[in-house]
């Protein structure tokens, strides 16, 4: 399988950290491709729990080239901090490996993210405050400082003097905030540097040479489908592209160089920051499924919306990111309700939608249908194989593949790497 795409099926935090763990065991390579530090992945082995938002999740493995890509972006503050916390855990970083094509998220992005959300009031997006928007839309407008530039330093200082002079009129006049100095910024990322710059490297070729000669190599993606700045629930949504075909923009390489697409949903649904969720429950349900899948954010430590499964969704994503297989995961946190609920399609307006409706206005509006199922009740955290769950848990898996159409290719029943079903 020399390439393949992992993709989180929903609004993120599918678990993907967990699945790329595992199968980055068998990679030559991890490739980021779109996202900065907004993203965080969990991964547990034996008695530590890695919390990672910038370094991609192979890097427990000492073999495996860690590849930050050229659509992603780098906040060169934060990256140095994960990678002094794993070299203390004696993890190295020797393999981590960054593209001067990255964008660089700098100290102005952030306040601009903060404030920006703030003048939104109500209607904000409830973004992760890490400068994503306003980094990559400094990328779309073409004013936006990339790792290359941080290895000239006089490239950088001009950059750095003549963003300023237009950032600082919008934060003074706009925000009302304290203009910021570029001395600073230039002491500051002067030390970044020199810690950084031999991490750093042309990896759109490194990963084609790898392709070339047959290495594994996997594409890791960060938020989720439904995230997507194109196909996501706008303008709730990331400023990048994280479905599958971002991977080949992001990381620098050509569709036909891709073998497989796998898809992380998680066995009911969540999402953080606003924005439509239509299976979302604000009860009892979503509580209980909140508590015991210790459903708050990575990043930001904000507690997660929850709901039930959504078939709707998952078709969505199967769709866009063109899936051949799927991991299902978290299926123990369900282990405890009397009754599960998928939903198989949306109503409104006296129309049924099968499919991810085609304006949002719609899907603000949306109804779940639901289908109910019995519950297993039973502790399944120690299965290793499809015949050690009960009955009512195999039911909810086959109906799910049943309305995706899409085989399961691991079931995850823990957050431990050995609570894992692979098929
Ligand atoms: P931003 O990416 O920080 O601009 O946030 C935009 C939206 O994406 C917000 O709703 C965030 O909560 C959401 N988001 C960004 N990164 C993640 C993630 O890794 N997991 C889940 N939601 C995310």
């Amino acid at each position: 399988m020399p390439g393949t795409i992992l993709i989180g099926t929903q609004w993120g935090d599918e678990g993907k950290g967990k699945i790329c763990d595992l199968l980055a065991g068998d990679m030559d390579m991890v490739v980021r491709f779109q996202g900065g530090d907004n993203a965080g992945h969990t991964v547990e082995v034996g008695n530590t729990t890695l919390k990672l938002h910038h370094i991609p999740s192979g890097i427990m493995y000492p073999k495996t080239i860690c590849i930050i890509g050229d659509g992603m972006l780098l906040n060169p503050e934060v990256l140095i901090g994960e990678m002094t916390y794993l070299e203390s855990l004696k993890i190295s970083t020797d393999n981590l490996i960054i593209s001067s094509n990255a964008h660089l998220i700098m100290p102005y992005h952030i306040i601009l993210d903060r404030e920006g959300e703030m003048r939104l009031g109500s209607a904000k997006i409830g973004t992760t405050k890490k400068g994503i928007g306003p980094a990559y839309a400094d990328k779309a407008k073409r004013i936006g400082i990339r790792v290359q530039d941080l290895l000239d330093e006089k490239i950088f200082e001009k950059k750095v003097v003549t963003s300023l002079e237009e950032k600082n009129e919008i934060l003074t006049k706009i925000y009302n905030v304290e203009p910021m100095e570029a001395n600073e910024i230039l002491t500051e990322y002067r030390e970044y540097t020199l810690r950084l710059k031999s991490h750093i490297r042309n990896t759109s070729l490194m990963i084609n040479e790898g392709l070339e000669r047959g290495d594994n190599i996997l594409f890791e993606g960060a938020q989720g489908t439904l995230l997507d700045l194109d196909h996501g629930t706008y303008p709730f949504v990331t400023s990048s592209s994280t479905v599958a075909g971002g991977a080949c923009g992001g990381a620098g390489v050509g569709p036909l160089k891709i073998d497989h697409v796998y898809g992380v949903a998680k066995a009911y649904v969540t999402r953080v920051g606003s924005g439509p969720f239509p299976t979302e429950d604000t009860g009892d349900i979503g509580d209980a499924m909140r508590d015991i899948g210790v459903e708050y954010g990575t990043t930001t430590g904000r507690p997660r919306r929850c709901g039930w499964f959504d078939a709707v969704l998952l078709r969505y994503a199967i769709r866009l990111n063109g899936l051949d297989g799927l991991a299902l995961t978290k299926l123990d946190v369900l282990s405890q309700f009397d009754t599960i609920k998928i939903c198989t399609q949306y109503r409104h307006g006296g129309e049924t939608y099968e499919e991810f409706p085609p304006h949002q206005s719609i899907f603000h509006k949306v109804e779940p249908v639901y289908e109910e199922m019995p519950g297993w009740k039973a502790d399944i955290s120690g299965a290793t194989k499809l015949e050690d769950l009960p009955k009512a848990c195999r039911d909810y898996i086959d109906r799910i593949k049943e309305l995706g159409k899409v085989p399961f290719k691991v079931i995850s029943v823990g957050s431990e790497r050995d609570q894992t079903i692979i098929l």
